[in-house]
């Protein structure tokens, strides 16, 4: 098994790079399989969420290439419709696939997406809008569906509530993609994301209204639009596209990751010090960086930080969609401010699972306490170090590692495999920064 070793206590002093962005990364290399020609995707980082996505597009037939950085991806003989496997059911955004396979191949099977267990995580949006865009449901393999998929029984998809899903995965089909009037009941990432990968080659104009603002989407759209498509962001929360026959190819570079900054600007305000970060994505980041004034950490523009030993509380902080507070990085801001002078409150309005978190923290001496929705978190001089620990998703996994450094003595932190699929070497980062971390293997020895 492996884990991390963590020596706490020190501030974090030094310079960085953030690596590229995950959630661009994912619906970016997906949309890669729409129409023609190689793409070539720069500053992609190396993580698990990325290598998985890699392999279902490869298990398409698509072609794929990395180095470093540098990944790319031809779709030329791409020729299955099904995916199945642990890569697909590991990660939230192989539901992406539906959308890309749609529009591309007019027919997609595959199980019921994964992804970290922050709550219910449902895809009726998802469903719901493609329905409007000529998709139907069954639940049986659409005809011709290849692939030889054999998916596994996934609790919630057994279609009883309507939602089309097959009792063993999703199974979809259209003889022609028309675009549609879509509303969404909130503004979902992922079902924003799946429903232009549909529509950018169906036929006509499609109009999503109450879609999300994240800056993720941009890039999608960015990403599309220089292949040839034709997306545009209206007031309001529209997002109007218009269909194309076929998509170009290109070379792309994703931005710096907000999450993976936001992570590193909180695990500084806990430890103290002073961070160059050299490529801060600050306009994504505005409501953490308005946090981050209150608990009277300084951010300047161009991307250096200041932080003193002990931050301040931050009264009624809630997550949101973006420009909201992300919930992404409400677990990283519960580990601050456990160290905070004064008592903080949290309200996660997103996904329901996100304070497990809370009680690790409580193991290393964090005074928190969870009514329903909200987090009350009454600060301490010092964590404790010493706790065994376990990353319960990948977010939290990042507040662990940011309550152990800044704690006295040594943490061993489990579940470093939720880690690994976000951050690309969170040791390294850290280690940049003068912190003692290091990953470790445990020998499995038998006495025989
Ligand atoms: C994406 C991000 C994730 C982030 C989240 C919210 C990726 C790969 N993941 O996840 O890191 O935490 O946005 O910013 O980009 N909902 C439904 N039905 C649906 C879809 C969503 O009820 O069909 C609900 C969810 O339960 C949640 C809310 O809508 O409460 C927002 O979820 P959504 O924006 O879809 O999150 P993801 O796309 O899964």
């Amino acid at each position: 098994m492996r884990y991390l070793e963590i020596a706490g206590r020190r501030p974090l002093c030094g310079e960085l790079t953030i690596q590229g962005s995950k959630n661009a990364a994912l619906p970016v290399l997906t949309a890669c399989l729409l129409g023609d020609g190689p793409c070539i995707i720069d500053n992609c980082p190396q993580i698990q969420d990325v290598e998985d996505t890699l392999a279902i597009l490869r298990m398409l037939g698509c072609k794929t290439e990395r180095t470093g950085h540098t990944v790319s991806v031809d779709p030329s003989g791409m020729e299955k419709t099904a995916i199945f496997g642990p890569q697909a059911e590991r990660i939230r955004s192989s539901v992406l696939f539906l959308g890309a396979l749609l529009g591309r191949m007019g027919e997609a099977a595959l199980p019921y997406p994964g992804g970290c267990a922050i709550g219910s995580r449902p895809i009726d949006y998802h469903l719901r809008a493609l329905e409007k865009l000529g998709v139907r449901f069954s639940k049986s393999s659409p005809s011709g569906a290849s692939g030889g998929a054999s998916f596994r029984q996934t609790e919630g998809s057994d279609g009883e509530d309507g939602s089309g899903l097959g009792s063993d995965g999703i199974y979809a089909s259209a003889t022609r993609l028309r675009g549609a009037g879509i509303r969404l009941p909130q503004p979902s990432v992922g079902a924003t994301e799946n429903t232009i990968l549909a529509a950018v080659l169906a036929d006509g104009e499609t109009v999503i209204e109450n879609a999300a603002l994240e800056p993720e989407i941009d890039e999608l759209c960015r990403f599309l639009n220089l292949r040839g498509a034709k997306i545009r962001r209206e007031r309001g929360r529209r997002i109007r596209i218009f269909g194309k026959q076929t998509l170009g190819p290109v070379r792309y570079r994703l931005d710096a990751d907000r999450i993976v900054a936001g992570s590193y600007l909180l695990a500084g305000a806990a430890c103290g010090g002073s961070i160059h970060f050299r490529n801060l994505p600050a306009e994504q980041l505005s409501a953490l960086l308005a946090v981050l004034s209150r608990m009277g950490v300084q951010v300047a523009e161009d991307g250096r930080m200041c932080a003193g030993e002990r931050p301040l509380a931050v009264e009624n902080i809630a997550t949101a969609p973006y420009p909201g507070f992300p919930t992404d990085l409400q677990s990283p801001l519960m580990a601050a401010l456990g160290l905070a002078r004064g008592e903080s409150r949290i309200w996660e309005r997103m996904f329901e699972n996100r304070f497990r978190t809370a009680a690790c923290l409580r193991k290393m001496g964090a005074d928190i306490t969870i009514e329903g929705s909200c987090a009350r978190i009454k600060g301490t001089a010092t964590l404790r170090g010493g706790a065994e620990v376990r990353a319960p998703d990948l977010r939290g996994g990042a507040a662990l590692v940011t309550a152990a450094l800044a704690a006295s003595g040594r943490s061993r932190i489990e579940g470093y495999e939720y880690i690994a699929r976000g951050y690309e070497d969170i040791c390294r980062d850290f280690q940049s920064l003068g912190a003692e971390i290091r990953l470790t293997e445990d020998r499995d020895e038998k006495v025989w």
